[in-house]
């Protein structure tokens, strides 16, 4: 397993996402443990980015999503279909990019230096199991090249692999 991953820190974040996601589908290929992947995708999304937040909501029942890894400070632990950004993605599997959370109603606030959100479904085979969350402490962080290299980091390496 590689202990290092290498990315163009001075890049832009495209190029930061291109670099990335191949070493995190090494990373997570030889291992079937859904927590230490987890882990481990968090952490490195962490060093190439440094958001304030980035973390998984696991869906634990009908209703509730549980707190999962994550990367940042102490976060609220439980949150109803539905409820907040997290919510609304499980509820519509649809990927939620807020770029000023202050100015929608629905919107849970675990830490109030977060100004702006993504949130993107783990979706296989038409069920949401989880959702990847990432917090800014600046406005407007997230655009269409998060949405599209976030998707395809959930999509395509973690939402239908195999756990054990
Ligand atoms: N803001 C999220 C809650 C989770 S925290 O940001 C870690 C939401 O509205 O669902």
């Amino acid at each position: 397993m590689a202990e290092q991953i290498l990315y163009p820190a001075a890049g832009s974040k495209e190029e930061i996402y291109i670099s990335i996601l191949p070493q995190i589908k090494a990373l997570v290929e030889d291992e079937s443990d859904l927590i230490a992947n987890l882990g481990n995708i968090t952490a490195v999304l962490k060093e190439a980015f440094n958001h304030l937040w980035i973390g998984f909501y696991l869906v634990k029942s009908e209703n509730e999503l549980v707190l999962g890894p994550f990367q940042g400070s102490l976060a609220c632990t439980r949150i109803r279909k539905g409820r907040g950004v997290c919510g609304t993605a499980w509820e519509t599997a649809a990927t939620q990019v807020v770029a000023d959370v202050n100015a929608i109603p629905n919107h849970i606030c675990c830490d109030a230096r977060s100004r702006s959100e993504i949130v993107v479904p783990l979706v296989c085979d038409n069920k949401v199991w989880g959702v990847l969350d990432i917090d800014s402490d600046e406005l407007g962080s997230f655009d269409n090249i998060d949405r599209e290299y976030l998707e395809r980091l959930c999509n395509e390496i973690i939402s239908c692999k195999e756990y054990k």
